[in-house]
Formats: C-alpha cells, sequence, structure tokens
C-alpha cells in the first residue's frame, strides 16, 4: 500500500477524490498527512473528517528553509509519493531532490498549453476548442514536468470560466487518482522526459471519456 502525503491550499476536492478512491478500493494507498499553508483551507475540514493527520505550515522563512520543513514532515510519515492538489506555491529544494520524479502535480489545462495561472481561462481566452487536465510529474519548472496522463473535454461557444472549470475538474476526480494508481503499481517508467505506461489499456472513447473505465 502506497503512503501518500497531500499539499493543499484550498477547497481540495482533488484530496477529496483520493480520499473517494481509496475508500472505494480503487486506489490501494494511505494518505499519511495532508500538509497545507493555509490555515482556512477547506481541504483541513476533509482530513478531520476522513481522520488523517494534517499540518500546518506557514510560509514565513526562506523557501529552502519552508521546504526542509515540507521534507521532514514528509519523511516523519515516512510518506512514499506527494501528491500536490491546488497547492499554491512553487515547490523547490530541497523537496524536489529528496522526491525527485516521485512529486505528482494536477493542471488544469491540456500541458504544455496554458501553463501557470488560470488554465481554464486562458485556455477559453484562447479559443481552443477542446480543453482538459494534465497529471505530470513536478521538476524545477512550472508545469514542465513529464506528462503521465491527460483527459480532453469539448469547449462550447457558451462556456464561461466557471462552466469550462466544472467540467474539467470532473475529469481531474478521475485522473487523479487513476495515474497515482499507475505509480502505486509500478507502471510508470520515465526516460529522457517521457512517461511509459506499461500495460496501458487502451480505448477510442479515451478522448471525452477517459480513464474511469480503467480499474
Ligand atoms: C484544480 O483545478 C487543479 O487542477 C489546480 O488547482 C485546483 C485545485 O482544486 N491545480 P481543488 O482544491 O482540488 O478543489
Amino acid at each position: 500500500m502506497i503512503k501518500l502525503g497531500i499539499l493543499a491550499s484550498g477547497r481540495g476536492s482533488n484530496f477529496q477524490s483520493i480520499i473517494d478512491s481509496i475508500k472505494n478500493d480503487y486506489l490501494s494507498a494511505e494518505i499519511k498527512i495532508l500538509i497545507t499553508d493555509n490555515p482556512d483551507a477547506y481541504a483541513i475540514n476533509r482530513a478531520k473528517e476522513n481522520n488523517i493527520p494534517y499540518v500546518c505550515l506557514k510560509m514565513s522563512k526562506s523557501k529552502s528553509e519552508y521546504y526542509e520543513m515540507v521534507v521532514e514532515q514528509l519523511q516523519k510519515n515516512e510518506v512514499e509519493l506527494v501528491i500536490l492538489a491546488g497547492f499554491m506555491r512553487i515547490v523547490a529544494r530541497p523537496l524536489l531532490d529528496v522526491y525527485k520524479m516521485r512529486i505528482m502535480n494536477i493542471h488544469p489545462a491540456l500541458l504544455p498549453s496554458f501553463r501557470g495561472l488560470h488554465g481554464q481561462r486562458q485556455a477559453l481566452e484562447y479559443g481552443v476548442k477542446i480543453a482538459g487536465c494534465t497529471v505530470h510529474f513536478v521538476d524545477d519548472g512550472v508545469d514542465t514536468g513529464p506528462i503521465i496522463t491527460q483527459a480532453a473535454v469539448p469547449v462550447y461557444s457558451d462556456d464561461t470560466e466557471d462552466s469550462i472549470s466544472q467540467r474539467i475538474l470532473a475529469l481531474e476526480h478521475k485522473i487523479y487518482p487513476y495515474a497515482i494508481k499507475l505509480f502505486s503499481e509500478d507502471r510508470l517508467v520515465i526516460y529522457d522526459n517521457i512517461v511509459t505506461i506499461l500495460n496501458e489499456i487502451k480505448s477510442d472513447d479515451k478522448l471525452f471519456v477517459p480513464t474511469q473505465k480503467i480499474s
């Protein structure tokens, strides 16, 4: 059973989708700790409701001191995989080194397009007709690490930032647990920044109805 550490700053709906995936036996994992930088994060309520230990580490010191504290918490809890779930900060050393290619992030756009904040709004303003989300490993760039999985949704002419965000979020909640499951089953191989999925299940309707059929 893989031991997870979750970093979240806000609502925590992706955190919740991981909790639910464990509860319904899709994912064989244990969430050892939630680390947040925001004492008002709704994610804390989710941790409490599910008896998941949490700690709030406010960003007060230098970046490297901050991430030293984060690493200390993760190691104390024997975390094997770090999950950024709406963590609104750029991750830095020593966390990046200690958990090299063992940190995942979810981004609400089809990378490499629309990196950074407000991926959904950027996509809408660009006028793309297909939007989506990406789970990737974290490296020292912003939303640049090796891509693990993606899912797409159509963009309609009357979409607003809110409506497209909701449509994307529904898929985020499916592909994040899927990516963690692949990692926990040792099915992700990274070579030259490309992720290969071992024993990948293929499906023609992956574009709009992505990974929920895969279990
Ligand atoms: C999601 O849209 C995710 O893609 C982005 O931040 C948001 C977090 O939402 N990285 P939540 O806190 O998981 O509900």
